[in-house]
């Protein structure tokens, strides 16, 4: 069994997963409520609150298994990329942990971390496949293969997630935006507003989501307050239909650059009911397959760290104690 910790953000998770990296026995996550004040995760409060929460999720994630530190046999951490002061605290109680039981320690990428939830999905997935990654933090498309993953293109300014968050506050929606634009826009019409797809008839595929924030804010200068409430439903769902529709077609496009057997689409906006249909739809006309885990698994977990660090080099007992955590 894999013990798997992430803390590079501002949820605090814990998981067991079999050394297959293919089923998870639990997967535990404490999402922090207590930025919600600020309109935005601040990264001194979310490390206190990982040290805080942390043990606790630990051995939450240890009971939901039914197993006990004894049948973990490695252990593993989000060592890059996010909040420095968040990840140190997952790498030194991995350490820690690691350290007591005499055990290897695997260091994982976040980002590989995202990408490795697919297999969980669907634990008879391969490699090579396409990739997009569409997260708060970043927003890429990968070529994956057995031992690699190539990035094909990613955003030039905003990750989609970011775009999403921007846009709720814009519209005087909580915080984290993306579910509170998809609740605020179930009920409205994508078509109603116009809003710009960034790179859209460019040929690469990266992306670009400043445009599409500039003119939410425009849109909003010429409304007043009354015609901002009544167009609230229509905004959110214009504004998160052009997000959506940034994300399919650089997707599709790679797949067919690529010649893709499959494609994986994972990251906390993947957890989208919008964006989810619109795969459904490109399901049902393309042939290709599609992998898009169950929302728990796209936003941040430590079952996907688990999943990957089957795929990671382990660093030996005690080799690890000089490892270290990076923003980057
Ligand atoms: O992957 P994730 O949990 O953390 C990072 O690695 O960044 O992604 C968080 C992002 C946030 O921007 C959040 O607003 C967005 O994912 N998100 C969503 C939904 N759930 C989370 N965006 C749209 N719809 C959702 N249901
Ligand atoms: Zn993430």
């Amino acid at each position: 069994m894999i013990l798997a910790i992430e803390t590079s953000c501002d949820d605090t998770c814990a998981a067991v997963v079999e050394l297959s990296g293919r089923r998870a026995l639990s997967n535990v996550v404490h999402t922090q409520t207590e930025h919600a004040r600020y309109g935005g995760v601040v990264p001194e409060v979310a490390s206190r609150a990982h040290l805080e929460r942390l043990d606790g999720v630990i051995h939450s994630s240890l009971a939901a298994a039914d197993v006990d530190l004894h049948d973990v046999t490695r252990v593993a951490v989000t060592t890059r990329p996010g909040l420095i002061g968040a990840l140190l605290v997952g790498v030194a109680a991995a350490k820690g942990l690691a350290y007591a039981r005499r055990l290897p320690l695997v260091p994982v990428n976040h980002l590989e971390g995202h990408v490795a939830a697919a297999y969980l999905a669907e634990p008879d997935l391969e490699p090579p496949f396409v990739a997009l990654i569409a997260s708060g933090g970043h927003t890429a498309l990968y070529s994956v293969t057995e031992d690699r993953m190539s990035l094909l293109g990613e955003t030039l300014d905003d990750a989609a997630g970011e775009a999403l968050d921007k846009g709720a506050r814009m519209l005087g929606l909580g915080f984290p935006g993306g579910p509170a634009l998809q609740k605020a826009g179930q009920t409205g019409d994508p078509n109603r507003h116009d809003f710009p797809v960034g790179l859209k008839d460019k040929s690469n595929l990266d992306f670009s989501f400043s445009g599409l924030k500039t003119s939410l804010l425009y849109r909003l200068k010429a409304m007043d307050e009354a015609e901002v409430r009544e167009e609230l439903p229509h905004l959110a769902a214009s504004y998160e239909a052009a997000v959506v529709e940034a994300l399919t077609r650089k997707l599709l496009r790679a797949a067919d650059l690529e010649d893709a057997p499959a494609l994986v689409v994972v990251g906390g906006v993947a957890a989208n009911a919008r964006l989810r249909h619109g795969l459904d739809e490109v399901r049902g006309k393309s042939g290709v397959r599609l992998v898009v885990p169950p929302p728990s698994l796209c936003t941040d977990n430590a079952a996907m760290i688990g999943a990957a660090a089957t795929r990671t080099p382990e660093v030996p007992y005690p080799g690890y104690l000089s490892l270290n955590a990076r923003s980057v």
